[in-house]
């Protein structure tokens, strides 16, 4: 059984720099020290940083002394003023792609612009650029959605970082003709379309994939998604202690992939084990007097 890595996969360059950072202050700080929500979508990073001293709190209310982590979502500027207000010793994780957006979104609304978001409202990033938008933004995720607003003098888009390319150029089509005149900000970071172009491609030439990442990260179920929809079997399992032996019997090509926010770390003991469990196949199928090559 051949074991194949994802040419793109694991920790982006915002979540890189957001534990990165965390780790940094764990060392240097010795008062408390906290996350704004969880700093990303996996259950062992968050329980290894809790490990170091490094708490989740839901809100800046939660928080009354110490610091206070900005994961990579990025927040709105009220939250920077309650922290400041409160003495808070601020660190800011917030990814440089979604603060572009964030200042986009805020300069285009001082411009006078009807701000449009691309993305899903729910989405902690989109909440962030929203609160930086203006009075009024409005948020929309399809080519209807677009369709059914009325026609504004002025519209300024941005996008969600993760958000389709391909979607976002097709909705943009509509928006041009609600308006007389257009700004647009191509705030799509290129880190998610990777990863998922490359799980496709994998996931095409092997006979079982295996995706790891957080249960509750959304990129990791999308790539688990569209490696199931190429047809071949798949597996979403958050560490190497789910995987089973008997899902690779009679694979002779396996591929990994995993989500912007597993560690390098989970992805070396799902791969070790996997080539353990081969060795062990192999040793099995070894009739008594065989000789190892
Ligand atoms: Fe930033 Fe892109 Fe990752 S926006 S957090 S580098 S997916």
């Amino acid at each position: 059984m051949k074991i194949q890595l994802a040419e793109h996969m694991g920790f982006c360059f915002g979540v890189k720099r957001a534990i990165d950072l965390a780790q940094e202050n764990a060392n240097d700080h010795t008062g408390k020290i906290y996350t704004l929500g969880p700093l990303i979508h996996n259950p062992q990073v968050v329980s290894r940083l809790s490990r170091q001293g490094i708490a989740v709190a839901e809100n800046i209310d939660a928080i009354n002394q110490g610091t206070v982590i900005i994961r990579s979502h990025g927040v709105g500027p009220e939250v920077y003023r309650r922290a400041e207000a409160k003495g808070l010793t601020i660190v800011d994780a917030t990814c440089p792609h979604v603060k572009k957006a964030q200042q986009a979104a805020a300069r285009l609304a001082a411009s006078g612009y009807q701000v449009i978001i691309l993305g899903d409202a729910d989405h902690p990033e989109v909440k962030s650029i929203i609160a930086w938008a203006g009075s009024d933004p409005i948020v929309i995720g399809s080519e209807e959605q677009a369709a059914e607003l009325p026609v504004f003098p002025k519209l300024g888009v941005v996008a969600q970082t993760t958000f389709s390319i391909e979607l976002f150029d097709c909705i943009l089509a509509v928006l041009q003709t609600k308006c007389q005149e257009i700004q647009i900000d191509r705030t799509i970071c290129t880190a998610t379309d990777m990863r998922q172009q490359t799980a496709r491609k994998l996931a095409g030439q092997v006979d079982v994939m295996v995706v790891v990442g957080g249960k509750n990260s959304a990129n990791t179920t999308h790539l688990a998604d569209l490696c199931r929809q190429t047809g071949v079997k798949t597996y979403h399992i958050e560490t190497a202690s789910e995987l089973k032996q008997h899902w690779f019997e009679g694979a002779r090509q396996v591929g990994i992939t995993a989500g912007a926010s597993t560690p390098q770390w989970i992805i070396e003991e799902v791969y070790t084990t996997m080539q353990q469990m081969e060795q062990d196949d192999r040793l099995k199928r070894l009739e008594p007097g065989m000789l190892i090559q």
